[in-house]
């Protein structure tokens, strides 16, 4: 279906002065409403305000799904309780990218073009050489996949090309060598470079953790842990940083300097960077031994520290990834043999909070990062790390939006204002 089939033949009734305007009533594939102003300024002269656009659809969108209210998540139509069932990370990613789940042949295909690009550009290696040791891996992998046009100089090429597969793959896997490449850098251990006999997840660990003292045993459980962690933080539709690709990509910038702004967004501690503050945050409780002060303090108007991993712009209810998470978090961690103190400290803090009227009355629960810090610990993984893979995991949801934003020839984002500035006579 077009998007035209989705506009209904009822309408909003806009009275402005003595003026009156219709507004066509748009309704989505799961039901939800949109009024189209796309004529208003035309009409009217008017344009609506909407700070952070809380109230705004800013696309039509045929990638994810969410329903805030009932907790529902689905990528191409597919609940993600059933993704994380399938188990694995490539085939949701080609999913993302392609709408379809792959068939055996395609997953094939996809899999050996990962693994063909799965090597950073030997030039692009030394640029670790010079980054402070105590470089943030998040501006390491924002600035590296920025250089990779200048590495990869017919990404506009491809990129806009029908095959959309070499610039995913790319991206996808020459970034998860990109995100263990900078670790080791930051450890001052030699680099690992991709097998072509493993998996996207065993390869990322291995890439991590093995050296040449001692060899990395890779185990099936850490492997499941981490493609479930991947599919979980694979889209979310139009969030910060998605918004943000979308934006940059609609001036027709390469596409790898569009995903490079999408990880600076995902960066920020009120979004990505979320998971590595939960953990700050559970092990400063876990230190003080007071959880129910911490409670009060994010309450507190007069102090700004909240409770990270907690609430969501759309989500009014569990948010369903950290529903798995959470359960996945407690088999892992027993599978592993490893008791982590901050898991109690989490849990204490959660149910201080569900019972809590601050809390309740404005729809706060945990979202996906309370407890994906505490797995990410369990596997080794250094908290500066924790946004790194939380941006490894978003790469096929922001290659979707892009493609799907470049395929529907989106007109570059310019919204308006509202100017309350200074005037020529001084008014304000
Ligand atoms: C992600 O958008 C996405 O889809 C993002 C994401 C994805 O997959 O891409 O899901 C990933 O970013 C998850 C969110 C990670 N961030 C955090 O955990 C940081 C802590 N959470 C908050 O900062 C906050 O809940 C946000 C940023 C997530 C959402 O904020 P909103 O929607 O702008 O809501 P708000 O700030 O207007 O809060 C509404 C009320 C306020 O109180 P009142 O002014 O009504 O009295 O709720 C309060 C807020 O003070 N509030 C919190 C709180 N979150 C909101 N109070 C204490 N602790 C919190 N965590």
């Amino acid at each position: 279906m077009d998007v035209k089939d989705f506009i209904t033949d009822k309408y909003a009734v806009l009275t402005i002065g003595d003026q009156q305007v219709k507004l066509p009533i748009v309704i989505g594939s799961e039901g939800e409403k949109g009024i189209d102003i796309s004529n208003l300024r035309r009409d009217t002269g008017c344009v609506t305000i909407d700070p952070s656009f809380v109230n705004t659809a800013a696309c039509y969108s045929r990638i994810t799904f969410i329903d805030g209210e009932q907790g529902i998540l689905r990528y191409r139509g597919i609940p993600i309780e059933e993704l994380v069932n399938v188990g694995s990370f490539v085939r949701t990613a080609y999913l993302l990218v392609h709408g379809v789940l792959p068939d055996d042949e395609q997953n094939r295909k996809f899999s050996k073009l990962l693994n063909r690009h799965s090597m950073l550009h030997e030039d692009m290696r030394h640029f670790f050489d010079r980054f402070p040791s105590g470089a943030h891996p998040m501006h390491i992998l924002s600035t590296m996949i920025n250089a990779m046009a200048a590495f990869y100089p017919n990404v506009d090429l491809l990129s806009l090309s029908e095959d959309i597969d070499i610039s995913s793959a790319r991206l996808i896997s020459t970034v998860r060598t990109m995100a263990a490449f900078a670790y080791k850098k930051s450890i001052g251990e030699p680099k690992v470079y991709p097998r072509q006999d493993l998996s996207f997840c065993a390869n990322f660990l291995n890439m991590m953790f093995d050296s040449p003292v001692a060899p990395y045993d890779i185990k099936p459980e850490a492997v499941k842990i981490l493609n479930i962690l991947f599919i979980l933080h694979a889209d979310h539709e139009q969030n910060c940083s998605t918004t943000t690709v979308r934006t940059v990509g609609s001036a027709q910038v390469n596409l790898y300097a569009t995903i490079s702004a999408g990880v600076s967004a995902l960066s920020g501690p009120l979004h990505g960077g979320a998971n590595q503050a939960v953990i700050e945050m559970l092990t400063e409780i876990a230190n003080d031994g007071n959880p129910k002060k911490f409670v009060e303090r994010a309450k507190d108007k007069n102090n700004p520290s909240r409770l990270m991993g907690f609430g969501h712009r759309v989500y009014k209810t569990y948010d369903p990834r950290a529903s798995i998470i959470r359960e996945e978090c407690r088999k892992f961690l027993d599978a592993m043999r490893y008791n982590d103190p901050l898991l109690d400290t989490a849990r204490e803090l959660e149910e201080l909070a569900l019972n809590d009227d601050y809390f309740i009355s404005r729809h706060l629960y945990p979202n996906v990062d309370f407890y994906s810090g505490i797995i990410y610990r369990a596997l080794g993984i250094p908290e500066n790390m924790f946004t790194v893979m939380f941006a490894l995991a978003r790469l096929p949801g922001w290659i979707a939006h892009w493609k799907e934003m470049i395929g529907s020839n989106t007109k570059i984002t310019r919204p308006r204002q509202i100017y309350i500035g200074k005037t020529p006579d001084n008014k304000q």
